[in-house]
């Protein structure tokens, strides 16, 4: 949430921050603002191209920061957007975060004759810089730092030392980029690809400074530290549409790529075992494993679900799965052999980050499937296995779902082989997955179809998704898709939940999505698919290619491969992903930004 950017170097700034902050844009899209020592601020409400549009041509200066909002204290005005200065005017910053006591200090300030301009925390940080600033940049941001509570990333820039940007961090990601014509800070290194692929992660508390040449870092206890630049993996091609409409289409078609980068290395067909690097050294207590609890967010808790399901089914293990915002109200009861398993896309997610640090704090191992290299959670866990989807751009989470979905299957195949999975089935497993990429490619091809069926639906107010077993969790899934991009009332059950109560929801318009492919709850599920019938419903359906049972009493058919069991959900997955994406276009929505949402969710 917030995205933060800046530059000091040989070029001219401007143009750069703009270009930096277009690629930070998923993180929020409420306001984009700039400042060029010299050059003052500039300011825009929504979208970075209405910051460019305001801009004045030929920004002279070559080094600034900037900041694109996802509003969370103060609306989304352009009074509120960041950067935010001190009193004299001097001292600007850029923000994303949240200071959790700008309420006593903003008082405290104002007592002190401080005047405010804005409803942000953000201008209490930058009010209370400027109080402390007395030539020594550093020395006001620790200050000013030492007395809020509350998580940031912040850059700071004053107008007396125009070649230097200050940048500190306590719970929210920032790196520092290192050019050959000048450093960059940014929320993420993929919004430097275009500069460097040389990047520094900054730990909590360190304070760093960047200059055109040099970069230095000191420590929390305020000494100096040395740091080598890591290499990113990613390449500029990952953080581009590449002729894709949207980035959210580009991500789906993705999907074969993302399993192939995912199993890479790890699979062991003749075997029919996983090789999962980090987990190797953790294998005795990972096969000793009484108990495992999931904790995440958003899709990932649903991709959490599904691996649940898995492990539970094909390891023996006993899981449970949080919310991740909930994890932090259950009693500690670890007993034995137990660990946390977090599950996130971009590493920084708050509430995942917490449940973390309380199963740490109560002495669980802690592992994560996480897609970011370097990622605060990443860096948290104790072991873990990192993705490889490649960087996602679109706010709705598609490749990293499949990829994580995919990553359960690794990690099932990995612990069950140790559990007493016969050589048999891990190999049919196995060779199952290497075979997914090309089952994934013919859905794909059913593009044009789902775009149809998507324009059919897209009159409806209501979608309701059904699901059982594995599908549940994929139910909700294509629902919490529906609603980010489509802004339509989806909901979604368990199948057999439906005559519990949600049945009075249907109705002629209200249809029901049905995931119904050929396993072991196929039964159950036509039932299901009778009684929605019955109340005059319709019925959209995936179903395995050849179902004549359910061509008889469907509406209309989505017909998928069918594969091997616990392989299913991922390909069911692709389809309502597409249909999701075509709602939302047939909509007329911005399928890549939808509203009030951001990308990483890093406040609680
Ligand atoms: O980065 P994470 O995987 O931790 O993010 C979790 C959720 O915020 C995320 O999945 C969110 O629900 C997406 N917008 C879903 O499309």
């Amino acid at each position: 949430m917030c995205g933060i950017f800046g530059y000091v170097g040989n070029h001219t700034a401007a143009p750069i921050l703009i270009e930096g902050l277009r690629m930070l844009e998923y993180r929020g899209y409420d306001s984009a603002g700039i400042y060029v020592p010299g050059q003052g601020s500039n300011k825009a409400v929504g979208a970075v191209d209405n910051l460019s549009k305001v801009l004045a041509p030929n920004i002279a200066g070559t080094s600034g920061i900037a900041h694109t909002r996802w509003a969370t204290h103060g609306a989304p005005t352009e009074a509120n957007a960041h950067p935010h200065c001190d009193m004299s005017g001097a001292v600007w910053l850029v923000h994303n975060g949240i200071i959790e006591n700008y309420r006593p200090l903003k008082e405290s300030l104002i007592a002190r004759g401080i005047a405010f301009n804005t409803d942000t925390d953000t201008e209490v940080l930058a009010k209370l810089i400027g109080v402390h600033y007395q030539g020594d940049l550093v020395v006001a941001v620790r200050t000013a730092l030492s007395l809020v509570r509350g998580n940031y990333g912040i850059a700071v820039m004053s107008e007396h030392k125009p070649d230097e940007i200050v940048i500190a961090r306590l719970g929210s990601p920032i790196v520092i980029g290192v050019g050959e014509e000048g450093h960059f800070v940014s929320s993420d290194p993929s919004a430097l690809l275009r500069h460097t692929k040389d990047v520094i992660y900054l730990e909590d508390g360190e304070i760093a400074v960047i200059s055109k040449d040099t970069y230095k870092i000191i420590d929390q206890d305020g000494k100096q530290t040395q740091k080598a630049a890591e290499t990113v993996s990613w390449d500029l091609d990952a953080v581009q549409k590449q002729g894709y409409e949207h980035f959210m289409l580009k991500e789906i078609f993705e999907a074969p790529e993302v399993i192939e980068n995912t199993i890479r290395g790890r699979l062991i067909v003749e075997k029919g075992r996983a090789k999962l690097g980090g987990l190797e050294n953790h294998k005795k207590s990972l096969s000793e494993l009484e108990h495992l609890s999931i904790a995440a967010c958003g899709s990932a808790y649903y991709a959490g679900f599904v691996g649940k399901y898995m492990l539970e089914e094909y390891a023996g293990i006993p899981v449970d799965i949080d919310l991740a915002s909930e994890y932090r109200y259950k009693a500690n009861f670890k007993n034995g052999h137990d660990a946390l398993l977090a599950v996130t896309q971009s590493g920084e997610t708050a509430d995942t980050l917490a449940a973390v640090m309380k199963a740490k704090k109560s002495g669980m191992l802690t592992m994560g499937i996480v897609n970011v290299v370097g990622s605060t959670i990443a860096r948290e866990t104790e072991t873990g296995v990192y993705n490889h989807a490649g960087p996602e751009i679109a706010v709705a989470s598609t490749k990293a779902f499949i990829s994580q979905l995919t990553v359960f299957v690794l990690l099932t195949l990995f612990l069950a082989r140790e559990r007493g999975m016969k050589l048999k089935e891990g190999k049919e497993i196995a060779a199952a997955l290497k075979e997914l990429p090309s089952v994934l490619r013919q859905v794909l091809e059913t593009a044009p179809r789902i775009k149809e069926l998507a324009e059919k639906y897209s009159k409806y107010p209501n979608m309701m998704y059904l699901g059982r077993k594995f599908h549940m969790p994929v139910a909700y899934e294509g629902a919490l898709k529906l609603k980010e991009v489509a802004y339509i009332h989806a909901e979604a059950y368990a199948g057999g939940e439906l005559k519990h109560g949600p049945i009075a929801l249907l109705g002629p318009d209200f249809p029901v999505f049905a995931i119904a492919p050929h396993d072991d709850v196929y039964e159950k599920m036509l039932s299901n698919i009778e009684e929605v019938k019955a109340r005059g419903a319709p019925v959209l359906a995936i179903v395995n290619d050849n179902d004549h049972e359910l061509a008889n009493l469907a509406d209309d058919l989505i017909p998928i491969p069918k594969v091997h069991p616990i392989l299913q959900p991922i390909v069911t997955t692709v389809p309502l992903h597409l249909f999701a994406y075509y709602v939302g276009v047939a909509r007329g929505h911005n399928v890549d930004r939808p509203r009030n949402l951001a990308k990483s969710v890093t406040v609680e």
